[in-house]
């Protein structure tokens, strides 16, 4: 379907076993952002359509799904070992945070990204060494052994080295999401279809605890302001 126009292509076996092995790895998370929203939706009784497409919404925001392209885009920015040094300072001083780093669950290393950057070393097997690889090696060791992620508790996610593995495999950016979005349907449609089960389905409705001011508070009635 990928390479259109074109009957005669032999897709490559050992990266069509290559891909299944991530697909499998992004097929179900739990209660993801995403999957969550999926769930969110389907408990007001939304069809499976909208409840899937609130799903991919999550997930494409670069803290979620989105951090596959926005780490190549990071890696690509940096550009050489040599300059991650000063991008870690960079981090530190909150100019912004190192994509592909971090998780809401896991505060420790993501059993994902191990398996993915075992991973990149077969796909380069087969396509050649991408030389960003020598960057994300860098920054993952620099973090590693920096004061301010041991602290955080900040290691390698999901999305760390799975861009690194689709650009070698010939795929553009614009793609990655889609290729974590594809297998993830597996999990959420597996958690709908649960959420439709569940005898003691209630409407998600998260509470909010007002936390604003509780004192009168002047104001100018409507018919004393200006309008400019
Ligand atoms: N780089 C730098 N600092 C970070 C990072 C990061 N990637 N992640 C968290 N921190 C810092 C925060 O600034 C905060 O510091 P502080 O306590 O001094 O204020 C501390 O670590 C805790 O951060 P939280 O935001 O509370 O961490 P949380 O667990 O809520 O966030 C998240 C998780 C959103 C994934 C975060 O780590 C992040 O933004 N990572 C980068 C984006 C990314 O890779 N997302 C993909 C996640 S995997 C997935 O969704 C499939």
């Amino acid at each position: 379907m990928i390479i259109s126009g074109n009957s005669s292509y032999k897709a490559n076996p050992e990266v069509i076993g290559l891909l299944d092995k991530i697909l499998i790895l992004h097929a179900e998370h739990g209660m993801s952002c995403s999957t969550s929203a999926a769930r969110h939706l389907s408990s007001s009784g939304a069809d499976v359509y909208s409840a899937i497409a609130a799903a991919i919404g999550a997930l494409s925001g670069p803290l979620h799904g989105g951090a596959v392209e926005a780490t190549l885009k990071m890696l690509s920015e940096i550009g050489t070992v040599e300059k991650t040094p000063e991008f870690i300072e960079g981090i530190k001083a909150r100019k912004r945070k190192l994509s592909g780093f971090g998780h809401r669950v896991y505060k420790t290393y993501d059993p994902r990204a191990k398996v993915l950057r075992r991973l990149t070393e077969e796909v380069f097997s087969i396509f050649g060494r991408d030389p960003l690889i020598e960057v994300a090696i860098a920054l993952e060791k620099a973090a590693l052994s920096d004061e301010f992620f041991i602290k955080r508790k900040l290691y390698p996610n999901v999305d760390f080295y799975s861009g690194l593995i689709y650009r070698a495999m010939g795929f553009p950016a614009e793609y990655f999401g889609i290729l974590f979005a594809i297998p993830r349907m597996a999990g959420i449609l597996a958690h709908w279809r649960e959420s439709l089960d569940d005898p003691h389905k209630k409407i998600m409705s998260p509470e909010q605890i007002y936390v604003g001011e509780c004192r009168p508070r002047n104001y100018t009635p409507m018919k004393e302001r200006t309008i400019i």
